[in-house]
């Protein structure tokens, strides 16, 4: 039976996977933006509730300026052609980071899939953009701190179920499988409130050539495992 709820997925490689195909990093991305388009099925398809994809982190807008809007260019296209998609599949779109910074373009259209898509129930995909896991306990912090100066709430009140409860989307679960693809070991800013008890999957592929079978290798891995939460192990 599957166990999981919610994945979340650092999707790296896509430069790597442009220089192997002789082709500009774009290209690489664009070929990303094909394999979150099978993820998202795919997840459908093995009954998971929540995906979060890292999609553009606070430290990417160091990038060229020519990557930058390369990535801003493929955002707006993924989010004009994924509505359908979304329509027909029942998924919900949701959105995690400083969404003000994205480009007035892309959050206009992210806000309308946002909308339109609100009442899908068969799964939620939730983009992370110009996200960073620091910024977020920094904005959940500063969110807390002015409750408390406005009275709303006492210092003691103060408790991990408080501050779940800021983040930035304190409805979705926490991931119980993270995968990050093309070898890469490292956490990389994403979730870091959230992924505490995470089990961690490292794929080699590279995150354009990612697809269902992949996927399900990543899900028979994490149902094999045993987890413990710190406790003992089950009986
Ligand atoms: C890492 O590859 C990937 C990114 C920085 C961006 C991920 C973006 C996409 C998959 C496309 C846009 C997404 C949506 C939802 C439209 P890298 O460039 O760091 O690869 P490298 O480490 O091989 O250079």
């Amino acid at each position: 039976m599957n166990k999981i709820n919610h994945i979340a997925i650092i999707m790296d490689g896509n430069g790597r996977w442009a220089k192997n195909h002789g082709v500009d990093r774009i290209e690489g991305h664009n070929a990303g933006v094909k394999a979150v388009r099978k993820t998202i099925k795919a997840c459908k398809k093995f009954n998971i509730q929540y995906l979060t994809l890292y999609a553009f982190s606070t430290e990417n807008w160091k990038r060229s300026k020519r990557e930058v809007t390369g990535l801003m260019s493929l955002l707006s296209s993924f989010l004009d052609s994924t509505l359908d998609e979304l329509m027909e599949s029942d998924i919900s779109l949701r959105a995690i980071g400083q969404l003000d910074s994205l480009p007035y373009i892309v959050k206009k259209k992210l806000n309308s899939v946002i909308k339109k898509t609100k009442n899908n129930k068969s799964g939620v995909c939730c983009l992370a953009l110009s996200y960073g896991g620091r910024a977020e306990i920094v904005d959940t912090t500063k969110k807390i701190a002015q409750l408390a100066k406005d009275n709303k709430l006492k210092i003691s009140d103060i408790d991990e179920d408080l501050f779940s409860q800021n983040l930035y989307a304190p409805d979705i679960p926490n991931p119980e499988l993270i995968i990050r693809t093309s070898g890469e070991f490292r956490i990389s800013n994403f979730l870091l409130w959230q992924l505490s008890y995470s089990e961690f999957y490292i794929s080699d592929i590279l995150w354009p050539d990612f697809d269902e079978e992949e996927l399900k290798k990543a899900i028979d891995n994490y149902n094999a495992r045993n987890r413990r939460f710190g406790g003992r192990e089950e009986e």
